[in-house]
């Protein structure tokens, strides 16, 4: 058969952040994943201020009390009163970290608290232990100051070991008061100290995105209004951010029972450092005054509505503004003197009716009118909602929304049933931005949600994916931003699946899904061309989807083919417009031997793309797309 590729018929740009990523502190991608902090409860603000703690102690060695300043310290009130009256190192705490601690042979890990010594003479040691307790590491501190001052140490691993902890045993008699205890591996992304996981980071960077949508999700409404996301709690000092309980704590818990609160170590600043690093556009979701309706649904009163939008004012003036202003004089003192170059902004997440509609609006009046500068993201929620998705559509077509949000996570069958979903959507009015997606396959006969964390990013959701991504590119006019959701989960600690990258204390890989987003978005392209056989676009007739692009700066022609059946297809790709220039081109696949194929951390790369030379003739291209596989096909022309 013969597929047309138009190279010289109409084309569309391809909005460089048309494929990104979705970040949300849900599944311990922040605390206990990216945030490469060790010590879990650093500071003993948990709701019980000794979860994740442990004493260490001969009987009568020594005791700790949890003292809370009321006054004076709002963001980080608690502190420890640790009394030593033990001669020989036998009193002490043992921190458990995020499911156990990850220690790498001979790297070095970074020793900070805060301190001050109320009596006495107390000396002490920092032991990082394994799984039984076996020390694999000891470094001497000490905190010697009556006033409260922050002491650093380095220690090295001897060993490898995935679920490890600490230990910081005190000797002599005395008195001292603890907080903000915290140990960093040395191999953070960049070298950061305080900063995150290198090899998750890495990951993300590789997808080339072309923007980081955070911080969530659910956790931007919070359970309750008091708990919601409020960025001007996560910037600063790391000891001067209020930390919250996590709104993924507990109710959808089937592995964090009920310690997941967020440190927001990693807070605002840190995510528009890290879009600009990995050279995406930042694309802070806000709060627009309602808490999440799956929980409480509490609203703001109207009167208070404005202090949101407040909060998205001075968000700007964080990202972007001279560094004379209030907040860009922060992100200056944070380091970042230059401006984030903020151009997205988010109203809410996934907000139901039409209390939104009326929120939406208020925050659209005056964002519009003092920074038109600023692209404005409006949501539609899960278009599982069904009259609500409409009725939401309904009101916001007319508005001065830029883009709107829609999210499916629905089976591979709507997947694939949905590809030529925006071949006839409205024109005018906001762009999409398919904002959080995911195919879900059914719980697989005779397994049980407690099988392998990895389980559900098969293959087969994968390549429905594929197929669906075709649509988003062959639409690239209207849909200008798409995110798979959600990003990161911790095998031990996950809330909800499935994911794109699976991680533990010292791994990670990436699932099929993973795979597939990269392969389209390393290929993006800068212009949709029209791919057709028989002049029909392949939106599934006989199983196989196609959209092509071209990218006019590296002159290539980037072609996608799904072939979603169990037959191989052959395709003439005959090209109208240009030459393909001599020598080969390449065909990168994506497959399995099963639709059921996943990666784990234990067999990370069952699923992962392989890349083959292929003949080019002037103008013709002969390609096979195997059974059930994802192809992209680059063709350099002239
Ligand atoms: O991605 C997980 C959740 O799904 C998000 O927090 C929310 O926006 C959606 O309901």
């Amino acid at each position: 058969q013969t597929m047309t590729l138009k190279v010289n018929g109409p084309q569309s740009e391809v909005s460089p952040t048309m494929w990104g990523i979705f970040f949300e502190d849900i599944n311990f991608s922040a605390d206990g994943g990216i945030y490469a902090e060790l010590i879990k409860n650093r500071s003993f603000e948990f709701t019980e201020p000794m979860m994740g703690w442990k004493e260490v102690k001969k009987e009568g060695a020594g005791n700790i009390l949890i003292v809370n300043r009321e006054t004076g310290h709002t963001a980080n009130p608690r502190y420890a009163h640790i009394t030593v009256t033990a001669d020989k190192g036998s009193y002490g705490l043992f921190n458990e970290g995020f499911r156990g601690m990850g220690f790498k042979k001979g790297l070095s890990y970074n020793f900070s608290f805060l301190a001050r010594s109320t009596a006495g003479k107390v000396s002490g040691k920092l032991v990082l232990v394994d799984d039984k307790g076996t020390p694999i590491g000891a470094v001497a501190v000490s905190a010697e100051d009556k006033a409260w001052k922050k002491y650093t140490a380095t220690v090295t691993a001897e060993r490898t070991v995935a679920k490890g902890g600490v230990q910081l045993l005190f000797s002599g008699t005395g008195a001292l008061d603890m907080d903000m205890v915290s140990l960093f591996p040395q191999d953070t992304w960049k070298q950061r100290p305080g900063g995150l996981r290198n090899d998750l980071v890495q990951l993300l960077a590789d997808l080339h995105p072309g923007f980081v949508r955070f911080p969530g999700g659910c956790i931007v409404e919070g359970r309750d209004l008091a708990n919601r996301y409020q960025w001007k709690k996560t910037v600063g000092k790391p000891e001067d951010r209020t930390l919250i309980v996590n709104r993924w704590n507990t109710e959808f818990a089937h592995r964090a029972p009920g310690d997941y609160f967020q440190s927001y170590g990693l807070g605002f600043f840190e995510y528009f450092q890290l879009s600009e690093d990995i050279g995406a556009e930042p694309l802070p979701i806000l709060n627009c005054g309602m808490a999440c309706q799956f929980n409480t649904g509490e609203v703001a009163a109207d009167e208070d509505v404005e202090a949101y939008i407040q909060d998205a004012l001075d968000l700007i003036e964080f990202a972007n503004g001279a560094t004379t202003t209030e907040w860009g004089q922060l992100r200056a003192e944070m380091g970042h003197p230059a401006p984030f170059n903020l151009k997205l902004m988010g109203v809410g997440n996934e907000q139901w009716d039409s209390q939104y509609i009326a929120r939406y609006q208020r925050f659209e009046e005056v964002l519009k009118t003092k920074h038109p500068e600023i692209k404005l993201v409006s949501s539609v929620g899960p278009f599982s909602s069904g009259e609500r998705f409409d009725y939401l559509w309904s009101k916001l077509k007319p508005s001065k929304a830029d883009l709107v949000d829609e999210h499916y996570y629905m089976p591979p069958e709507w997947f694939l049933k949905n590809s030529a979903r925006y071949d006839k959507y409205e024109r005018k009015g906001p762009k999409i931005f398919a904002g959080e997606y995911a195919a879900h396959v059914k719980v697989p006969q005779g397994k049980k949600e407690t099988d392998t964390a990895e389980g559900r990013n098969t293959w087969e959701s994968a390549l429905a994916e594929a197929a669906f991504m075709t649509g988003l590119e062959r639409n690239a006019d209207l849909v200008q931003m798409a995110s798979y959701a959600p990003l990161l989960a911790h095998v031990d600690a996950w809330q909800w699946r499935p994911d794109l990258i699976w991680f533990d204390n010292l791994r990670s890989v990436g699932t099929p899904n993973y795979y597939v987003q990269r392969l389209f978005a390393n290929n993006k392209g800068t212009h949709t061309v029209s791919v057709t056989s028989g002049n029909r676009a392949l939106t599934g007739q006989e199983g196989i989807y196609a959209s092509a692009t071209i990218d006019k700066q590296a002159r290539k022609i980037l072609l996608k083919v799904v072939n979603t059946t169990d037959k191989a297809a052959a395709y003439t790709i005959a090209l109208e417009g240009a030459v393909a220039a001599t020598g080969t081109a390449t065909q990168e696949v994506l497959t399995a031997k099963a639709k059921s194929d996943i990666n784990t951390l234990d067999a990370p790369s069952v699923v992962i793309p392989v890349t083959a030379q292929i003949k080019a003739g002037k103008n013709k291209v002969a390609i096979t797309a195997g059974a059930n596989s994802l192809n992209v096909i680059t063709i350099p022309y002239k």
